[in-house]
C-alpha cells in the first residue's frame, strides 16, 4: 500500500491494464484475473482495459495488434469479467488518454524517468542484444506517463498490479500530487494492492513467461497439463521413495502450493498435506489429484465458456466499453484543460 486509506463507504474506482501479448498462464489466472472478477462483486466501479498502445512500444506487427486484444478479452470474459459490471475497453478507443499523456509529460521531469528500473533494465537488454534495437523508442521511454494517464484519466483510486508495476502506480500518484499542487486539488492519489498471489511454476519459481518454460498455459488440455506436471513438476527433493515422508509446506515447490490455491476447500488441501507427511500418497497420485480435482475443475468451465465466445461479441463489448470509458475520461479532460489554461478554439 502506498498511501492513505480511503474513507469507509467511499466508492473505489478500481482500474487495471491488461497486457495483450501472449497467452495467459495459470499464474495470471489465479494471481490476477480472479481478483479482477472478485472486485466486481462489490459496489466499486471497475475499469479493465487492454493496453494496446503500450504493446506497440515493443511489438510492431499490425496483424498481432489487430488480433491479440480480442483474444485476451475473450480470456477475461470467459474467466468471469462481466461487461454489465465492469467497463471493458481498449486504450486506443480513448484518444483523450494521449492528450492527458501530454499534459502529464509537462509535469514529469526527465531524470526521474531515465532512472526508473524497468527502463534501465530494458536498455540493458537492448545493449546485450536480447531485444530489438527498435524498442529503444520515445514511446517506450514515455510508457509510464501513458500509464499514469490510464490511471488518472478515470480518476482511479485502487490499481491492482503485479510487483513489477507498483513503481509506475507510484509515479502516477506523484503526478497526481504535482497536478493538485499546481492547479488545485483534483486527482485522487491512487493506491495499489499487494493482494496478488504468487503462483509457483513447474520449477518452483514464480510462474511467468520470462522464467523459461515453467508456465501452464490456460488453454492446454487436461492431459497436456497432466503430462507437464508429471514430467517437470518439482516435488520434495528429499522424498526419493514413496515410503519417505514428505514435507509439503517447505519441501514441495511446485505441487503442494498450487493444491492450496485450487483444490476444493482448505480441508482437502490439508488432507493431502497430511497424507504426504505420513507417506500415504505418492507424488504421481498427488499430481493427478492436483490436475483432476483442482486445476481442471477451474479450467474446464473456463475453456467451455471461451469456446462459445465469438469475436464479433467481443468487438461489440469493446465498442460499448470504449464509449463509456470515453465519457468518463472526457470529463477529466474538460477539467484539466480548464485548469491548465488550454482552450479549444
Ligand atoms: N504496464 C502494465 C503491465 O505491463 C499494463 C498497464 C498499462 C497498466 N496501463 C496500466 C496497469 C494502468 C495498471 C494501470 O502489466
Ligand atoms: Fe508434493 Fe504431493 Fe509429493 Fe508431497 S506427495 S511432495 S505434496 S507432490
Amino acid at each position: 500500500m502506498n498511501s492513505e486509506p480511503t474513507e469507509k463507504n467511499e466508492k473505489e474506482v478500481i482500474l487495471s491494464g491488461i497486457r495483450a501479448t501472449g497467452a495467459l498462464h495459470l499464474g495470471n489466472y489465479l494471481g490476477a484475473v480472479q481478483h479482477f472478477v472478485e472486485f466486481q462483486q462489490t459496489e466499486n466501479a471497475c475499469l479493465y482495459f487492454v493496453a494496446d498502445w503500450h504493446s506497440m512500444t515493443t511489438d510492431h506487427d499490425p496483424e498481432r495488434l489487430r488480433r491479440e486484444p480480442i483474444e485476451i478479452v475473450k480470456d477475461y470474459i470467459a474467466a468471469g469479467l462481466d461487461p454489465e459490471r465492469s467497463i471493458i475497453y481498449a486504450q486506443s478507443s480513448v484518444p483523450e488518454l494521449l492528450e492527458l499523456t501530454w499534459y502529464l509529460a509537462i509535469l514529469q521531469m526527465m531524470p526521474e524517468l531515465t532512472a526508473l528500473p524497468n527502463y534501465v533494465e530494458h536498455l540493458e537488454r537492448i545493449a546485450e542484444g536480447k531485444e530489438n534495437t527498435k524498442n529503444n523508442n520515445l514511446g517506450l521511454f514515455s510508457y509510464p506517463i501513458l500509464m499514469a494517464a490510464d490511471i488518472l484519466g478515470p480518476r482511479a483510486t485502487l490499481v491492482p498490479v503485479g510487483k513489477d508495476q507498483t513503481i509506475h502506480v507510484r509515479l502516477a500518484g506523484k503526478l497526481a500530487r504535482r497536478f493538485n499542487n499546481e492547479y488545485g486539488e483534483y486527482f485522487p492519489v491512487p493506491r495499489t494492492t499487494e493482494r496478488m498471489i504468487k503462483v509457483p511454476g513447474l520449477d518452483g519459481e514464480k510462474m511467468g513467461k520470462s522464467q523459461g518454460d515453467n508456465a501452464i498455459d490456460i488453454h492446454l488440455s487436461r492431459e497436456e497439463i497432466r503430462r507437464r506436471y508429471l514430467k517437470d513438476g518439482i516435488t520434495d527433493k528429499n522424498r526419493r521413495l514413496m515410503s519417505n515422508p514428505g514435507d509439503p509446506y517447505h519441501g514441495c515447490k511446485s505441487v503442494y502450493p498450487v493444491h492450496e490455491l485450487v483444490t476444493a476447500g482448505e480441508t482437502e488441501a490439508r488432507e493431502i498435506a497430511t497424507l504426504c507427511q505420513r507417506a500415504q500418497i505418492g507424488c504421481v497420485a498427488c499430481k493427478n489429484r492436483l490436475v483432476d480435482n483442482g486445476i481442471w475443475r477451474i479450467l474446464e468451465p473456463f475453456q467451455v465458456r471461451r469456446a462459445s465466445l465469438k469475436s464479433e461479441e467481443i468487438v461489440e463489448i469493446l465498442h460499448e466499453g470504449g464509449k463509456k470509458a470515453r465519457r468518463i475520461i472526457s470529463e477529466t479532460l474538460l477539467e484539466v484543460r480548464e485548469r491548465m489554461g488550454v482552450r479549444i478554439y
